[in-house]
């Protein structure tokens, strides 16, 4: 496979995304699957990742407050943020950071801190960058993307506030045009973030742990998220309803030719459209058209043929904006009766609910430990995500598409005011052209469910979905006030049961024509590797005999869904642990204990259980271990999940009988302990189809690392989990092996570590974790611009260090964003009236002044005086801190003009040049506020003043 393959989807077709391809089990993932960022550039369209140079303090900085009559009338103005929000702030000691970052997920779990997220502070904390632009930018229309942020955001781009964001999960966008300098001049982007704030009661992660984006694009181009082009089957035709959002940042009305091509899964072109639009300009205008394919490849969860939708926007022959997104040929359908349908066929609903975070990197997963996740819920049986309870990331529903899986996109606050609608508008919007995406939920649990005040809320955001998604379903999981009188079930168009098992059929029964699932069941609790439920230790047994009160274990969910094919199908919380939320216990428990895998993937008995329910291979899995101390004799709980018609248990091969299969309880035995092999073979129709052996191991004597993929990008993105075990002399596993290891890398980063112990305190970060019950999990990344190979030892005290290399590939560098590292520039400048003769350098306006001296930022030259005439400039400098120290230059670009430049009133540097030229002379080290001062001897009609920035560098 080259690497212009693995620019490539599945499809072959390169996305709106670059993705690589996505294996669909285990056995594929030795080779590189994916690009952890996905985004294209095309000559039209520049999307850059804005990831880099980051600085940031975790804790606020108060801002300073505002005194006097100038500073009043200077802050209530555009571009005059003060504090950590300045431009001119000094960041310059901060700490570097590259996104995605979880401030929260380098805390330890604090007993102090809300167990709701995981015990770990959040709190709130700055980032600041510096984005350089040039002045070939200069007409491009520029956008900000901030793909998620926990929890609210407030953002200023060079002292303007930009936006504010109180959505944890929603991306936002701004179109920083307006507010952008070129050239010398950086750009000061600064975003604050609340994490006190919360939306959720499980771990939400703090800070910008989501990617970040510049995209550039022409004046006239499609708006982000503005393709519309998801395919629909009317009788045997299929059509591709188009809808295609532009814009104009341009000065004058432009017409425009729409182009849009659909490719099958080689790139083949198989049918186009054109339309025309004249966009005014700063406005936006919607071109609707339609295309047609016969007989296309369905899109399926086995088989998920993905096509591609080119959409162009050509102006005299010239491509200004090009935007690909994925399509998929399938109908859906929800039966009142009869469940779930995708291009007709009945398809039961095999989910699990999720949320977003992983061990060791808390919500900021690089996109290399998504698709480990995703794939584990493929090998698991898993057909269906529900994404509770907000959006995720926009790379899950690509892989989504790409494996094969249904989701179920749910909104995060339940709230039809128009702060809310945009988010759930965004949502819809984004998502809408994703063939996995099969139900919009607008909520979860609401206490207002059961209300006519629910019921119109619902109704307004279920109303709001279908201006701009008639295909699929609102849903909305509802955890009561399912029979009121009035209620949200009137509203939505398929009923979400969360839990509430006991009303399935009654409620069937009363609305006979509304089509079910469940959104959420079973909460069920396993502790990984556990055998003895003890709750003094907060341990969960695997047999699935725990659930949480409002819950069932897991074979009684399953099976009062399995029985009922007018429940579409199980929404299992949840897929995988997660930090917070510790139920059914607390401190020191710090993360949840329903997941069918825990936090790092590994499984749990729930796993081979729903596996051999969901699964239709053959699977045949017995519990526990058989590698005990001190139980010669006494009787162990054996159980065994499979899908065998009969099932056979041998103890050092003599049987101990054979049972029925019972594919929904499953079977188990009583066996007296004996050390050695416990196996079992199961039959259908008669026949041994499958086998499973557990065996008595001696003691840890070495330790096995296993890479989830053999080779990985040498980007500084890629990212995947490595298995951490113990193996005894013989080179096997040893699940009771708890001991603490240390790992080293070279060639790439740790950045995190886990061992699914729900009640392990101990950090996440660093370079030494204990195994749990025979497994720990360390999450490794390239580094960027590397090429060769990666290698981790892992060492433990007594036994045999291990180590491995994984092969690096050379990767193309991302296009990143131009940033810069801490540069001082001046702001707050006025200007004195021009006077004939020379001016005292010390002269300063009244503080009441705000008309006969002016306000000016440096960057345009001042408009030429009829006469030759002495200008005075000043503005006050605090300079940075390693300024106050060392010293600094101080660069005054592109000056205009003669003139004489003051420090604190003393001649400092001299422009006798009367063209323009830059000027530059240290700046002595020393505390305290400098002031600046610039006289210029402007001659008659000529340009004069400072054609650049003014700033100060530290020497
Ligand atoms: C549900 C809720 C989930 C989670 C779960 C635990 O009521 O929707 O977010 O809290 O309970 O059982």
């Amino acid at each position: 496979m080259n690497r212009r393959d693995l620019l490539k989807g599945t499809t072959g077709v390169v996305m709106g995304s670059a993705w690589g391809p996505v294996a669909a089990s285990s056995a594929a993932a030795t080779q590189p699957a994916t690009r952890p960022l996905g985004q294209s550039v095309s000559k039209m369209r520049q999307v850059l990742s804005l990831n880099r140079g980051w600085r940031f303090l975790e804790g606020d900085v108060p801002f300073p407050k505002v005194m006097g009559h100038g500073w009043s009338y200077a802050n209530a103005k555009a571009g005059s943020a003060w504090g950590a929000a300045s431009p001119i702030f000094d960041d310059s000691e901060w700490s570097t950071v590259t996104l995605p970052h979880d401030f929260a997920s380098f805390q330890l779990p604090d007993k102090n801190e809300n167990l709701a997220q995981g015990y770990r502070k959040r709190g709130i904390a700055w980032y600041r960058n510096l984005l350089r632009f040039e002045p070939s930018d200069r007409g491009k229309h520029i956008e900000l993307h901030l793909d998620g942020i926990s929890t609210h955001a407030t953002v200023w781009l060079n002292g303007t506030l930009v936006n504010r964001n109180w959505s944890g999960y929603n991306s936002i966008y701004i179109d920083i045009t307006p507010y952008i300098t070129y050239g010398e001049s950086l750009n000061s982007l600064v975003v604050r973030v609340d994490a006190d704030q919360m939306q959720g009661w499980w771990y939400e992660g703090a800070g910008i742990y989501r990617n970040t984006w510049i995209v550039k694009r022409d004046p006239v181009h499609i708006v982000t998220d503005g393709v519309f082009a998801h395919p629909v089957k009317y009788g045997d035709q299929w059509t591709i309803p188009l809808e295609v959002t532009l814009y104009n940042a341009g000065k004058t009305a432009r017409t425009v030719q729409v182009t849009s091509t659909v490719r099958d899964p080689k790139g083949k072109a198989i049918a186009t459209t054109r339309m025309s639009a004249t966009v005014t300009a700063l406005s936006r205008a919607v071109s609707t058209g339609s295309m047609t394919v016969s007989q296309p490849s369905l899109w399926n969860i086995e088989t998920p043929f993905l096509y591609s939708i080119t959409t162009q926007v050509i102006s005299h022959d010239r491509v200004l904006d090009e935007v690909v997104t994925p399509a998929g040929f399938r109908t859906q359908h929800f039966d009142p009766n009869r469940g779930f349908f995708l291009n007709d066929q009945p398809v039961k609903l095999k989910g699990v609910c999720i949320h977003q975070d992983h061990a060791g990197v808390g919500v900021a997963v690089p996109h290399g430990i998504l698709h480990y996740r995703l794939q584990r819920l493929k090998d698991l049986g898993c057909n269906a995500i529900r994404c509770s309870h907000n959006a995720q990331d926009k790379y899950f529903y690509e892989l989504c598409d790409q494996m094969g899986f249904l989701v179920m996109d749910e909104n995060r606050v339940f709230n039809p005011s128009p702060i809310h609608m945009n988010e759930l508008e965004w949502l819809v919007r984004r998502d809408r052209n994703h063939p996995s995406v099969i139900l919009w939920s607008v909520f979860n649990e609401e206490p207002m469910q059961g209300s006519e005040q629910g019921f119109e809320m619902v109704r307004r955001m279920s109303a709001l979905v279908k201006t701009l998604d008639t295909s699929r379903p609102v849903t909305a999981a509802m955890n009561d006030g399912l029979f009121t009188p009035i209620n949200v079930s009137q509203a939505v168009d398929v009923v979400g049961f969360n839990y509430q098992y006991q009303s399935y059929d009654a409620f069937h029964k009363a609305n006979p024509n509304i089509p079910l699932t469940s959104s959420e069941d079973t909460s069920a609790y396993q502790t990984r590797g556990e055998y003895t439920t003890d709750d003094a230790r907060h341990i969960k047994a695997t047999y699935d005999d725990d659930a949480a009160e409002w819950g069932t274990t897991h074979r009684t969910g399953w099976k009062a869904i399995a029985e009922r094919d007018f429940i579409a199908g199980a929404f299992v919380w949840t897929g995988f642990d997660y930090h917070g939320e510790p139920t059914p216990y607390d401190w020191p428990s710090n993360s949840s204990q329903f997941g069918i895998m825990d936090l790092c993937g590994f499984e749990k008995n729930a796993f081979w259980l729903h596996k051999a329910q969901w699964d239709q291979s053959p699977v045949l899995r017995i519990a526990p271990h058989w590698t005990w101390s001190g139980k010669q004799g006494q009787p162990i709980r054996v159980m065994a999940f499979h899908n065998m018609d009969e099932v056979e248990l041998f103890l050092n091969g003599k049987s101990l009988g054979k049972q029925k299969g019972d594919i929904f309880e499953m079977n188990r035995w009583e066996v007296p302990y004996a050390p050695g092999t416990l196996h079992a073979v199961g039959y259908r129709q008669g026949k041994a189809a499958a086998k499973h052996v557990v065996e008595t191991t001696g003691a840890p004597v070495s330790l096995k690392l296993t890479p989830h993929r053999k080779s990985m990008w040498g980007d500084g993105l890629d990212a995947q989990p490595i298995k951490v075990e113990a193996v005894d002399a013989r080179g096997r596993h040893v699940p009771i092996a708890q001991n603490q290891i240390t790992f080293d890398i070279t060639g790439g980063d740790i950045i995190g570590l886990g061992n699914g112990n729900p009640n392990d305190v101990s950090s996440e970060k660093g370079n030494t974790r204990a195994l749990f019950n025979g497994l720990a999990q360390i999450i490794v990344q390239t580094k960027e611009n590397s090429a060769g190979t990666l290698q981790i030892t892992a060492t433990a005290a007594g036994l045999t260090a291990a180590k491995i290399e994984i092969e690096v590939e050379k990767a193309a560098a991302w296009p990143y964003q131009d940033v810069s590292t801490p540069v001082q520039i001046t702001e707050g400048w006025r200007r004195a009236p021009a006077q004939s003769a020379p001016i005292d350098p010390n002269l300063r306006p009244k503080d009441n002044d705000m008309n006969s001296w002016g306000w000016f930022r440096p960057g345009v030259p001042f408009s030429p005086l009829a006469t030759d005439s002495y200008v005075l400039c000043a503005t006050v400098v605090e300079p940075f801190k390693r300024i106050r120290k060392a010293g600094g230059q101080v660069e005054c670009l592109n000056l205009m003009g003669a003139c004489t430049v003051f420090v604190d009133g003393i001649e400092a540097a001299n422009k006798s040049d009367p063209g323009a030229g830059d000027l530059k002379f240290n700046l002595p080290a020393g505390d305290g506020a400098r002031r600046l001062t610039i006289i210029f001897r402007a001659k008659a009609g000529q340009p004069f003043g400072f054609g650049d920035v003014l700033r100060i560098r530290t020497v």
